[in-house]
């Protein structure tokens, strides 16, 4: 259980300067566990995230009768036991605050033939996962929720579930995902088609375990019954952690940060855009193909940004970064208006108001709406503001502090050990003047 009584202060003053690399890819550590448990054979993970969301991930399996190893920093071995391999646990499994651990396990364990109880935190037992229920019951599946929708999640074992086409009424990768990983146990072909493009590693790595899939423009298709076979994947670093130093590096006149190995996966660059457009200089170098997924060197040179209309086909595209591009915003020349985005309202937080409450605090007029928020740039005075236990909001409002006229308290800050264990290290390493009370995260 988390102390939530950590806190950061940052203080003014700071700059980014330096070399770094970012912990290993949330979103992809989560599915190397899920594929690796599921493959024959010994699936070998290198650049793996340490943190707490993909730790859960791993206790699921763990608990599920797979023998996972961790022979060093970043390695884990997997004894992969085959798509129907996996035995029942004997507790509820308990997700912390990890949506994409729970919505894709929802359709996985669907497809097996015990029954399973997930449950998370607060935050967690907040989110909406109707979203996936309400598909998965179309596919056969029979999983209760809570009469508003949301996590205990019952999942009944031994039903046959079909194959269905779903149209995504929300651009989501974790409902794709989650019924995509169902197809694999049903009937005939799942095809689910987004409106949106949304990342899509699943699609690539069940493509990197020898699983046929189609992808035909928008619409993702896949039969049941076959099998993965075990591989290698080398996580990259996590551009949804590597955006925080973007941000501040990008807002901060003299900045000059260059972050190696990180995964540029053209469905999750929507920061780069996004920050190019507000004016930052952004170089990409050292492009590769690492296992399927597209890495580079990303080197970011501060100056000052103007305020922009951010294009809403970029919002799925950058979906984790608007607490970072926020901040970004505020210290921009300018009003920058964001629309199309009522998703954030409900991630960890809701990161709208949140971030709104937060920026007022200190000194900036931020109005929500429904699907996004007006921020007008100006200048960052100093106060205490609530994460509301949402680590990217925490990481945020600490480079807030690059460009504050004084010091900024941040409360709740322990659930950035979620996404990002180190980040108070790496921020300081490269120049951010960053204090923490409690135990550091
Ligand atoms: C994720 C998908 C996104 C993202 C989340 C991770 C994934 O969620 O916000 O942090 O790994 O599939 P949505 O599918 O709800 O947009």
């Amino acid at each position: 259980m988390h102390n939530n009584s950590i806190s950061f202060l940052a203080h003014p003053g700071g700059t980014l300067q330096g070399e770094a690399r970012v912990p290993g890819d949330k979103s992809i550590s989560h599915r190397s566990i899920m594929l690796g448990s599921l493959a024959e054979g010994i699936t070998r993970v290198s650049g793996f995230l340490d943190a707490e969301d993909c730790l859960a991930t791993l206790a699921a399996f763990r608990a599920m009768g797979v023998r996972i190893e961790r022979p060093d920093d970043g390695q884990v071995v997997i004894h992969g036991v085959g798509l129907n391999g996996l035995t029942p646990p004997r507790e509820p499994l308990y997700l912390g605050n990890s949506g994409t651990s729970m919505r894709l396990l929802s359709g996985l364990l669907s497809g097996q033939a015990f029954d399973t109880v997930l449950t998370g935190d607060a935050s967690l037992s907040r989110r909406p996962m109707k979203r996936v229920t309400l598909p998965l019951a179309r596919m056969g599946a029979r999983i209760e929720t809570t009469a508003a929708g949301t996590a205990p999640l019952h999942v009944h074992g031994g039903v046959n579930l079909d194959g269905i086409h779903y149209d995504m009424p929300v651009a989501s990768a974790q409902v794709k995902s989650c019924l995509l990983l169902a197809g694999l146990y049903a009937q005939g072909e799942t095809q689910v088609r987004e409106p949106a493009p949304t990342r899509d590693h699943t699609e690539r790595m069940l493509q990197g375990f020898g699983y046929p899939i189609r992808v035909e423009g928008d619409t993702i298709s896949l039969t049941g019954g076959g099998s993965l076979t075990a591989t290698s994947i080398d996580v990259p670093s996590d551009i949804s952690s590597a955006a925080f130093f973007m941000v501040g590096a990008a807002m901060t006149e003299g900045a000059d940060v260059n972050l190696h190995h990180v995964g540029i996966n053209p469905t999750r660059t929507g920061i780069i855009h996004i920050l190019r457009l507000m004016g930052a200089t952004i170089e990409i170098s050292h492009e590769r193909s690492i296992g399927g997924e597209p890495v580079a060197d990303i080197r970011v040179r501060g100056g000052q940004l103007r305020g922009i209309d951010i294009p809403e086909d970029q919002v799925p595209l950058a979906i984790d970064e608007f607490p970072a591009l926020f901040i970004a915003a505020a210290s921009a020349r300018g009003t920058t208006r964001l629309t199309g985005a009522e998703e954030l309202r409900v991630k960890e937080s809701d990161r709208i108001q949140v971030m709104a409450d937060g920026l007022r605090v200190l000194g900036i007029q931020a109005a929500p709406t429904p699907d996004g928020i007006v921020i007008q740039g100006g200048t960052l005075t100093e106060g205490c503001v609530d994460s509301h236990g949402d680590h990217r909001i925490a990481m945020a409002f600490a480079m807030a502090a690059l460009r504050s006229q004084g010091c900024i308290r941040i409360q709740d800050c322990a659930n950035v050990n979620t996404s990002f264990p180190g980040f108070v290290a790496l921020a300081r390493h490269l120049g951010l003047k960053l204090d923490t009370t409690g135990e550091p995260a």
